[in-house]
């Protein structure tokens, strides 16, 4: 089952949030044992090309979590493409139901909505802080989305 089971962490500009949020779910779906594939985009074209902001690797690094990431701009074929489709806040959320194809088959969902309905801030503009925050609110999300699709039965391996 859990091939099946595709997802696309997205935020604005694919440095920052969704790196950090693809590389920790990969890690956790990984210690639970979970065969799943995920990738992440941006909703804007502004860093296409660029590695993961340095301060997202600083705090992948500082927790032993590997990151590589090449930013790219959400495609219409993604709806397609992956089964879920995980905005890090609101205006990604809107952003993806605007840019979302007719015939789209991926589930489109706040992350936070598998938690506690909260958005992942944009730590961008912000310190060091910021990113440590993400990273810890991707953890607890990954948990979550994982729980939701997965049941937590898969749980338990540190
Ligand atoms: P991200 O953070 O959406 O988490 O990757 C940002 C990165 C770049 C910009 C804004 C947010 N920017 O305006 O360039």
């Amino acid at each position: 089952m859990s091939q099946n089971v595709s997802v696309l962490v997205v935020c604005l500009g694919n440095i920052c949030r969704s790196p950090i949020g693809e590389a920790v779910l990969k890690h956790v779906a990984k210690e639970r044992g979970l065969d799943i594939t995920v990738d992440s985009a941006g909703t804007s074209n502004y860093h296409i090309g660029e590695d993961p902001d340095d301060r997202s690797v600083a705090v992948c690094k500082k927790n032993k979590v590997p990151i590589k990431h090449s930013a790219r701009q959400v495609q219409q074929a993604d709806f397609r493409t992956f089964t879920h489709i995980l905005a890090a806040d609101e205006a990604n959320l809107r952003n993806l139901n605007r840019m979302k194809p007719r015939d789209a088959t991926a589930e489109v969902r706040l992350w936070g909505s598998y938690l506690d309905g909260e958005a992942i801030p944009d730590p961008y503009y912000g310190g060091m802080n910021g990113f440590e925050n993400v990273f810890e609110q991707c953890v607890k999300l990954s948990n979550a989305f994982l729980d939701d699709v997965f049941g937590t039965s898969t749980q338990g391996v540190e």
